[in-house]
């Protein structure tokens, strides 16, 4: 990720934030709940919130000159910071739209029209990773199954121990589809899966796609802004999608949508067809009717609170990966279990085996424990279920995805692996939980 330079508003250096600063940024949070899961919908500062309220106060002050003068300079300007954040070519190759799932139904109801005007056949197939994101895989199925294209799922080993587990499946999954004469027309990989979480060696798989033919390729970054490198020309796949409400501090809900440079852009549309139709995606996606586009404005001052900490976005991405690794040490050791993947294939977050005796048998199992934990003990965090494979002995069915962001402290983890030790020391397991 490109580091931040004049384009992001000021030149100068913000003072380094304290502890206290550090705080009072994040004090709207419940202080009850021990939050750990930044995954599922991020975080905001206090003063990016206020940030936001300025721009929805402009808005009120005087509507008609906000939207004609204020709004599309602003939107510009937000565009130009992820330009350069993730490397992309141009400006024009990114639009802001409310979300990943905006972005990807964008890019997939493209794809419906071309089964409509007969560029594509029936059968003709988009390939996506089993454990992609379940709303996007059913806009998949909305979009590419409805329209007569086949869907082929590659399995990804879980608990991984390596790239090469995927790599080779995916490998598996384009040589299957070759000999059955599939003509692979969409490719969709997650760049961190949510659930099990894990970073994906999108670039090898974007590479092995090019070389196997696949006309397009579509990466979902949801997880990714603000928590991994995104260099869009080095991954070099087509279509880029990142939520800049998990991990780079932007309220929600914004998203950014990178379209390589191509003819095929200009006829790529937004879902809500307003004023802009037809003045490319970017136009587009900055005027979806009236509505409230302060979240997509408020990009500069997210780069000036990033600034406040040491070696920036880059700094904080660091630091959030050793501390959740050595957070998820310290409970697989206490709890006596494994993480689900290596340091190097695990993010901000990290999956960590929950004990066994606590008979996590089903989804619906792991849902109520995540229920428990956060009613009786305060602990928010996503639980996993994972069916054993057969034979398999003493397997571990349950994994928490824990996660660390900069508002978080060592005695959250800290209560969670206590919570746990509590429930084992009682005796509970899963069946015993009410529905
Ligand atoms: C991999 C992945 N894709 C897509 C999404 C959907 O994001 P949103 O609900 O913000 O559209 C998520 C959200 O967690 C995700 O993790």
């Amino acid at each position: 990720m490109a580091s931040l330079h004049s384009t992001h508003g000021t030149t100068h250096k913000p003072e380094s934030i304290t502890l206290s600063e550090l705080r009072s940024e994040f004090s709207h949070h419940d202080p009850t709940i021990a939050r750990l899961n930044n995954g599922s919908f991020g975080c905001c500062p206090s003063s990016i919130i206020s940030a936001q309220q300025r721009y929805q106060l402009l808005f009120l002050r005087q509507p008609d000159y906000f939207y004609y003068n204020t709004l599309k300079p602003s939107i510009l300007k937000s565009r130009r910071i992820i330009q350069e954040l993730i490397n992309a070519d141009h400006v024009d190759e990114v639009s802001i739209v409310d979300n990943v799932t905006t972005a990807a139904a964008i890019v997939l109801q493209h794809y419906t029209w071309s089964f409509f005007s007969s560029s594509f056949q029936p059968g003709d197939a988009a390939i996506i990773l089993h454990h992609s994101y379940s709303a996007v895989k059913k806009a998949v199925q909305a979009y590419i199954s409805r329209a007569g294209g086949h869907v082929i799922e590659v399995p990804i080993p879980f608990p991984v121990k390596s790239d090469d587990e995927i790599i080779l499946e995916f490998q598996n999954a384009l040589q299957m589809a070759k000999l059955n004469g599939r003509k692979i027309r969409l490719a969709l990989i997650d760049h961190i899966t949510s659930m099990p979480s894990v970073i994906i060696p999108v670039k090898e798989l974007v590479k092995m796609c090019r070389e196997e033919g696949v006309d397009r390729i579509f990466v979902d970054g949801a997880q990714a802004i603000g928590h991994v490198e995104i260099d869009v020309k080095d991954i070099g796949a087509d279509f880029y999608t990142s939520n800049l409400h998990k991990w780079l501090f932007c309220p929600p809900s914004a998203a950014f949508l990178y379209c390589k440079m191509s003819d095929e852009l200009s006829n790529m549309h937004h879902l809500v067809i307003s004023h802009e139709y037809g003045n490319g995606l970017a136009m587009e996606s900055g005027w979806v009717g009236t509505r409230d586009y302060s979240a997509q404005l408020v990009l500069p001052e997210v780069m000036e609170f990033v600034r406040r900490f040491e070696g920036g976005i880059e700094g904080i991405m660091s630091r959030n990966h050793e501390k959740v690794m050595e957070m998820a040490d310290m409970l697989s050791e206490a709890w006596g279990t494994e993480l689900g993947a290596p340091s190097e294939m695990c993010s901000s977050m990290v999956m960590v085996g929950m004990p066994a005796c606590l008979g996590i048998k089903s989804g619906e199992d792991a849902l109520k424990l995540r229920t428990h934990l956060r009613e009786c003990f305060g602990v928010e965090v996503h639980m996993y279920y994972r069916a054993p494979i057969e034979r398999e002995v003493d397997p571990v069915t349950g994994y928490a995805r824990i996660s660390h962001q900069v508002y978080n402290t060592v005695e959250d983890y800290h209560r969670f692996r206590d919570a746990v030790n509590k429930l084992v020391k009682d005796g509970l397991t899963c069946s015993l939980l009410p529905n």
